[in-house]
């Protein structure tokens, strides 16, 4: 499958069938942004705010991010934000790894069409979903890796979900650490 647009990767996103959370969804959620941006995050997947919005990273978790990116210079507008898995997992459980890779294309094309210069990879999920291999995400946190996807030539910099700082303040420190050396990487590029 290939696609033109994101536009086009989104509409079959909202019709996707693939997995059983188009079950529950009210809303899929393919993700929004800059097509053009020089960095992409990638999150786990959309929790209920989300998923009554159709967007990503509205509620708690998605202040959170924007809070610890404007600290570090970085502004929403400016990059593209997507997820892991694109529908909501019931009770906001994580996404099985079958979900993940039922979503994997989509996630790929995103990349493939926005080419950005740096991936940021939000926590486990988004980590596994880019090809990460690891048991603990502090083994790879921190870290640039080039990484060859299909035929897909990312270079990604994984840290932790922003609910993990939300919830365990000690955290918040090198969260934003992580976010700040992104900047520094992407410097002015960082705007297409
Ligand atoms: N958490 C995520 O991983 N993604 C969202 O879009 C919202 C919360």
């Amino acid at each position: 499958m290939t696609y033109a647009s994101l536009e086009d990767i989104a509409s079959e996103i909202v019709a996707c069938t693939k997995c059983d959370l188009f079950r529950g969804r009210k809303n899929a959620v393919p993700g929004e942004g800059n097509p053009g941006a020089k960095l992409v995050i990638v999150g786990e997947a959309p929790g209920r705010n989300e998923d009554a919005m159709g967007r990503p990273f509205v509620g708690n978790a998605g202040k959170f991010l924007d809070r610890y990116l404007s600290l570090a210079g970085i502004d929403r507008k400016d990059i593209f934000i997507t997820n892991a898995v694109k529908c909501r997992p019931p009770n906001n459980r994580k996404p099985t790894p079958f979900e993940i890779g039922q979503c994997r294309p989509y996630l790929i094309y995103q990349l493939k069409l926005v080419n950005p210069r740096l991936v940021l990879a939000l926590g486990v999920s988004a980590s596994s979903s880019l090809g990460m291999k690891f048991s603990h995400l502090d083994e790879i946190r921190g870290k640039l890796f080039d990484i060859k996807l299909d035929s897909l030539n990312i270079t990604v910099y994984p840290t932790y979900h922003p609910s993990f700082p939300m919830r365990f303040p000690s955290k918040r420190e090198t969260f934003l650490s992580d976010l700040k050396r992104v900047k520094e990487i992407l410097g002015k590029e960082i705007r297409s």
